[in-house]
């Protein structure tokens, strides 16, 4: 019951691991385990007044203190998981550390094989590609739409998921990003309804779209497409710690959840952070209770007040769904007449101590977040109001380097195999030609800009400014 706002003085929030830890906090014992900093003793003492001694505190493991265990889940954090599960309206949900990176390559691990071939965006995040190299499954690219003004890459057309899978009879899996990191929505309906026709498994990666299943506003969760899996980096926008995120099953998924649990068995540490896990339980929980409703309620208004107060702008423009596609009205991507996306970060960060979510060569990426007041966006459009109407042509520059990677790759040997083959480092100016040995794939937004066996080009250098050398194929 995500969409409805709970009355939370009939009704209180249950956080299992959130009170379990309470628990184990409110009854210390005698510890003889790990961690070894002991209640936050065997620390340096700065560290220990910066983060706070209750934090320490609860620095715990799994398997202490009846907190239950992360793989396979018991417990407290079971319980945690089910009710996760039934807020994102999935079958079943695992609470994963190292963030939907570890989401990702168990995925792959659990559900693509050597040689199969699985139809991937270009621009997904590096970790599925780590994923694929770990299976040694072949991608069958999709290459979006790019919005060449904006330096941005579009939505997937269905038309090219349909085209692939009619030109290939042996795709195991059809894996989307969904929205993109600036918030472009591609059509999960038409494309899960492709999928189903060829009877291949939909997996999408919604990272950044954790948020969009606790209001109408937000575009419609990939789990209520179609999708059969899906991952939300709960630390992103949902209101976790960072590392923290979720993994859900579809209810009538394709897929066979124990295949991705023993994935995750083998990937995750053995040794989770109670905190984080909490953090994820706490997360769900605000965002079902009143108060969490109300807070997304906020970030959507100052999202919309944000956007018109832009639109009264001379020089800065923002990107709107009037490109033929949905966007997340939470993400504001802007740019401003005669600045590069990198000069208006650094003059908003330097001149008016504004931190923003990214930088490309072309503009910013504003998140407006749960957490964010009212008064952050007032302060917000005050500062922009100020470059809007200074003329800063006389500082325009470029950098030589570019941010955004948007390049149609050449492959010439296969993902894994490339990766595994030998390989020689050569100063990059000089690699002009020879096919890459790495990934290189720079945060944010980790989209690649080369892969594995794909040839180096000049139209790759500008995007390496910043490696003297590279690897390559002998
Ligand atoms: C689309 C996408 N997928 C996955 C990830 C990895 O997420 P995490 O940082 O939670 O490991 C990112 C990170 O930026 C991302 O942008």
């Amino acid at each position: 019951m995500p969409n409805k706002i709970k009355n939370e003085k009939q009704t209180k929030i249950h956080a299992p691991i959130v009170e379990a830890l309470k628990k184990a906090y409110d009854n210390p014992t005698f510890q003889f385990h790990i961690p070894g900093h002991t209640k936050g003793l065997g620390t340096l003492p700065d560290f220990r007044k910066l983060v706070g001694k209750k934090a320490l505190l609860v620095d715990t493991t799994d398997e202490f203190d009846n907190l239950g265990t992360l793989t396979p889940a018991t417990g407290p954090i079971k319980e945690a998981e089910e009710l996760a599960a039934k807020a994102f309206g999935a079958k079943r949900t695992f609470f994963l550390l190292n963030g939907s990176t570890i989401g990702n390559l168990a995925i792959a691990m659990g559900l693509t094989k050597k040689g199969q071939k699985v139809i991937v965006n270009r621009n997904c995040h590096r970790s599925i590609l780590t994923g694929l190299i770990i299976s040694g499954a072949e991608p069958l690219w999709i290459v979006p739409e790019k919005l060449t003004d904006w330096g941005l890459w579009g939505n997937i057309d269905a038309y090219d998921v349909e085209e692939l899978l009619e030109n290939n009879d042996d795709v195991s899996a059809v894996w989307i990003t969904n929205p993109t990191y600036e918030g472009v929505v591609s059509d999960i309906a038409s494309i899960s309804k492709i999928c189903k026709k060829h009877n291949v498994p939909l997996i999408v990666d919604e990272a950044h779209g954790c948020l969009w299943n606790f209001n109408e506003k937000l575009p419609t969760t990939s789990l209520k497409l179609g999708a059969d899996i899906v991952v939300h980096s709960l630390h992103k926008t949902g209101g976790s710690m960072s590392q923290s995120s979720m993994l859900h099953i579809a209810e009538d998924s394709l897929i066979n959840a124990d295949d991705v649990e023993r994935a995750l068995m083998l990937l995750h540490t053995t040794s989770p952070s109670l905190m984080l896990l909490a953090s994820l339980d706490a997360a769900r929980a605000n965002l079902q209770s009143m108060r969490g409703q109300k807070q997304l309620s906020r970030a959507i208004a100052n999202a919309k007040y944000l956007r018109s107060e832009i639109d009264k702008m001379q020089n800065i423009h923002q990107l709107k769904s009037d490109f033929g596609y949905k966007t997340d009205v939470t993400k504001v991507f802007i740019k401003a007449d005669g600045l590069s996306g990198k000069r208006l970060e650094s003059i908003l960060e330097i001149d008016f101590g504004i931190e923003v979510e990214s930088a490309s060569d072309v503009g910013i990426l504003i998140l407006c977040n749960i957490g964010n007041k009212h008064s952050d966006f007032e302060y917000l459009v005050e500062c922009l109001k100020k470059i809007d109407t200074h003329n800063y042509q006389d500082i325009y520059y470029l950098e030589n380097k570019k941010h955004m990677p948007m390049l149609t790759p050449i492959i010439k040997k296969s993902l894994r195999d490339a990766y595994f083959s030998e390989k020689e480092v050569v100063p990059t100016k000089e690699a002009v030609g020879r096919l890459s040995g790495e990934v290189v794939a720079e945060c944010p937004p980790g989209i690649s800009i080369l892969l594995p066996g794909e040839l180096i080009t000049e139209d790759h250098l500008p995007y390496l400014t910043d490696y003297d050398v590279i690897e390559v194929l002998k």
